[in-house]
């Protein structure tokens, strides 16, 4: 909480470190009621800041100073001063160490931010900023150490004491205490330190690198999972040897560990040597986690050991250069997943992810560049931006340089700068240095916000067989008021013959035709490509791939995305043609709506979804992609107003329609799957998550119809599937069904069976959180009193509120503002606790300026009520304030 106005941080205010820690020793003392912490820092001017003795300002929050000395020297309490954040030292040579001893609390911590408890063990979180919640430090990550960490703790409680690097150490103490000692031989930030203390038990295995070391591989789980952590295993040897082929990404400890905890403000953590997981992001076994989920803890796992490299061995000058780090390692772990599932389904989801969440963040009040200018609170900006789009724009230099040239850069990055905190122009220094190119104009990327709006329009002369395709490009305002000048627009493009075939793509001035896919990168405001030899007017296939994160529009008409559906090459824009298709249906069916007229939908879509689902050549996953919908937070992003009630009637209206007119085909694909499903035990791989996914649209899709038969599938689905991605999809159908009997049945069930495993029972709630029938806010409410809801465990507040504000559009839009009002009190409470997560589900209400005017003024009476709600912590201040700036 905060005692002072929180001030913005700038990013040209940046100076080097007055002075560095080139050795940490920390021995930690674990007790029921408060723990101690000993920290022995060997410090020393910084060279580069010149001569002169500055006073050594250590940062440092929620501490009770027990004790100081400077060069061996203990001070009394006129040789320091102490505030709230800092501890200020005054050296009096270059070289001396600081000894400090201090109290600290990690019962009561609830921000789970530094040292706290969850489920009984000790753990740490110190990214971005909460190493000053730990000792007093150089929190900030351009300051590098080697970390020696000693832990004490009861042996009974705690027999497992971890921390990052290698265990050099153990032993009994007094009392009934252990202790253990931990080296890092890696020089790291503060903020890949990390503890652990628990009753955990482990599964082990191990690795052997490319130069031929074993690494030992150990995932700690509470001893009642230690049946759910394969598939975290597996994954992660598989991201091991990936990271050798792809990047010659070696590990470079004699261990790595992984530890599952149950309350995180995120996904995970990359400490050195020692991952923290939120357990979501971890534990996975068929009858208890979805396909998604299986994917998600293949993901994160990947994500979190690709930091080794990319955020650890080369870390961030400051954190205005975050995306350095994750934007680069989403596009890792973006890649390593396109490799072990299917490359196209992959890259439809990140996009439609990217398009309704990124954009809406880019058009909002919190909008911000990869690279932001300045902040108020660091936490607020591990954001889609730096994160998804960052790691478009790593996509983007890559498209650019080719595989092999990215390669070359990514390898000379990791060498140039192995050991060293760095910046984003330092990444794309490497880039360019690497393979001879000025990236100069295309760093506009990091520095300028907002989605760029790219409109095409064609040109064709028959007479001259000519072809030009002409850009304009431009980029809204966004709250920082920077000036938008032109990006590099790497686009894909194709060009389809009346056949479908592809023509062979030569420009005006080349020799040749280069091939009938390829990239062509639009610099300027506005500028033409002329394509020749183009015996018949053609019908372009854009930005194939998504290859950069824009706005694209072309005058299609329907029969021309319909024609792209079935003919293009690129599998990514034939869904994108279908999606398109949908839009402009569905906008039309929102415009009737809203017209009061009846809805009567156009009936291309029928066709154009009835042939996908009718071709079995296709990939079953490709086919469940086609025919999701664009969901009703994407028709809100790409709508001037945003009209609740008419999105989701008409989404509603046609996803019933196409239920009807396709049932006997959906029924067929279901019922095949399904067959397939009860002959084969659950297969955790790519070709049976395809499976499974046709095979649940269709079941959303004919349920809809309200059949006896389909019901008596959905029950049949839920009782007896051996895996959670049947069962759940099943209670979710009769969670959304008129069947009031059978929803009760089922809910009742799943809450008996799974009452003691927390994660499954987020899905329980989530489903119905989600539920878009009448009454969403009452169900939310009454769930709140369920005894495995607790608001103190992120998981659940996600799971509950989150699910309710970010995908029940329909209920949490609630004309009368009951939603607004009941999330505004939420996020009162939560600040009160924990800021991050009271911070992170305000999101929805700072997308206010897409609502009518009266759900606005709703909007902003409960932003402003939060306001001044009374002490803000600096993470809710800055989200509301800028909201309502
Ligand atoms: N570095 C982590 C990741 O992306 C993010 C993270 C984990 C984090 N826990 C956090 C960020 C807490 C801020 C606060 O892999
Ligand atoms: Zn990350």
């Amino acid at each position: 909480m905060r005692t002072e106005q929180p001030k913005m941080i700038y990013l040209k205010d940046y100076q080097a470190p007055e002075y560095l820690i080139d050795e940490t020793h920390l021995t930690f003392e674990l007790f029921e009621d408060h723990s101690l912490v000993h920290a022995q820092l060997v410090m020393r001017r910084n060279p580069a800041r010149g001569a002169g003795l500055p006073p050594l300002v250590l940062d440092g929050q929620q501490l009770e100073l027990l004790s100081v000395s400077l060069a061996d020297q203990p001070l009394g309490a006129g040789d320091y001063q102490l505030d709230d954040n800092h501890l200020t030292l005054h050296p009096a040579s270059a070289s001396f160490t600081v000894d400090t001893s201090v109290r600290i609390n990690p019962q009561t911590n609830t921000a789970l931010e530094g040292l706290y408890k969850s489920s009984g063990m000790f753990c740490t979180q110190c990214e971005a900023e909460g190493f000053r919640k730990i000792t007093y430090y150089l929190d900030r990550p351009d300051v590098m150490s080697k970390f020696t960490t000693t832990v004490v703790a009861e042996q009974h409680r705690y027999p497992v004491l971890l921390s990052n690097g290698n265990p050099i150490a153990s032993g009994p103490g007094e009392d009934g205490r252990h202790w253990a000692t931990w080296e890092d031989p890696f020089m790291k930030p503060a903020y890949l330190f990390a503890l652990v203390a628990g009753d955990l038990w482990c599964v082990e295995d191990s690795f052997c690198t490319m130069s031929g070391r074993d690494v030992a591989l150990r995932i700690y789980v509470e001893p009642e999972n230690i049946d759910k952590c394969q598939h975290a295993m597996n994954s992660l040897k598989k991201s091991m040897r990936w990271d050798e082929q792809t990047y010659g990404r070696e590990y470079d400890l004699d261990i790595f560990m992984i530890v599952a905890v149950n309350d995180f403000n995120m996904g995970a953590m990359e400490n050195k040597g020692l991952n923290i997981f939120n357990s979501s992001a971890v534990l996975a076994r068929a009858e208890t986690a979805t396909d998604a989920a299986h994917q998600r803890v293949e993901a994160i796992v990947a994500h979190e050991y690709f930091h080794n490299w990319s955020g650890n061995r080369v870390t961030c000058r400051d954190w205005f250069q975050l995306s350095l780090k994750e934007g680069f390692t989403v596009f890792r772990d973006a890649g390593f997943s396109s490799d072990m599932n299917s490359r196209t389904v992959k890259r439809i989801q990140d996009v439609a992810y990217l398009r309704t969440h990124q954009f809406a963040e880019d058009a909002g009040p919190m909008a911000h560049a990869v690279r932001p200018e300045s902040f108020i609170e660091i936490s607020n900006f591990y954001t889609l931006t730096v994160y998804e789009k960052g790691s478009e724009v790593v996509g983007m230099i890559h498209t650019l340089l080719g595989a092999e040239g990215f390669r070359k850069g990514s390898d000379l990055y990791f060498e140039r700068h192995d050991g060293q905190a760095v910046t984003c122009d330092d990444f794309v220094k490497a880039m360019e240095d690497a393979n001879g190119v000025d990236l100069t104009q295309f760093k506009r990327w990091y520095s300028q916000a907002g989605t760029p709006r790219l409109a095409v329009s064609e040109a064709y002369d028959a007479a001259a067989k000519t072809y030009s395709l002409t850009f304009r490009q431009s980029c809204p305002q966004t709250p920082d008021k920077v000036e938008k000048l032109p990006f590099v627009i790497p686009v894909e493009l194709g060009l389809l013959d009346s056949q479908g075939a592809a023509i062979a793509l030569r420009l005006a001035g080349e020799a040749s035709a280069q091939g009938n896919s390829r990239v062509i990168s639009v610099t300027e405001a506005e500028q033409t490509f002329t394509f020749v030899d183009v015996a018949e007017r053609p019908l372009p296939s854009l930005l194939r791939g998504f290859s950069a994160p824009v706005k694209l529009s072309f005058p299609y008409d329907r029969d021309q995305l319909m024609f792209l559906m079935q003919h293009d090459s690129d599998g990514f824009n034939r869904w994108e043609a279908g999606q398109q298709l949908a839009v402009q249906v569905l906008q039309e069916l929102i415009g009737q709506h809203q017209q009061g007229q009846a809805l009567v939908m156009d009936q291309r879509l029928v066709t154009a979804l009835g042939s996908v689902l009718a071709d079995e050549s296709l990939d079953p996953a490709m086919v469940a992609e086609m025919l999701s919908l664009p969901g009703e937070a994407y028709l809100t992003e790409i709508s001037e107003v945003a009209d609740v009630e008419a999105i989701h009637g008409a989404r509603e209206f046609a996803r019933k329609q196409l239920a009807e007119q396709l049932f006997a085909a959906l029924l067929k694909r279901y019922q095949a799957n399904r067959e397939l499903s009860r002959a084969t035990a659950y297969v955790a791989e790519s070709e049976h998550f395809a499976r499974r996914a046709l095979q649940n649209i269709a079941l959303s899709y004919l349920m809809l119809v309200g059949k006896p038969e389909v019901l008596a599938a959905a029950i049949e689905q839920f009782d007896s599937a051996d895996n959670m991605t049947e069962r759940l999809t099943a209670l979710a159908v009769l969670v959304n069904s008129p069947f009031e009997a059978e929803k009760a049945q089922a809910l009742a069930v799943f809450a008996e069976n799974f009452k003691d495993n927390a994660l499954v029972m987020d899905q329980w709630f989530s489903v119905q959180a989600a539920s878009p029938l009448p009454g969403g806010l009452e169900r939310v409410k009454a769930l709140m009193q369920h005894p495995a809801f607790n608001i103190k465990n992120p998981n659940k507040v996600r799971a509950l509120i989150g699910a309710f504000a970010g995908q029940n559009l329909i209920n949490f839009h609630a004309a009368d503002g009951s939603g607004y009002r009941f999330l505004a009190d939420l996020v009162i409470q939560l600040n009160g606790f924990n800021p991050q997560i009271a911070s992170r589900q305000l999101a929805p209400l700072t997308r206010w300026r897409k609502y009518d005017s009266a759900r606005q003024a709703l909007m902003k009476v409960e932003l402003e009520r939060i306001r001044a709600s009374g002490e803000l912590s600096s993470d809710v201040f800055e989200v509301v304030s800028k909201s309502l700036a």
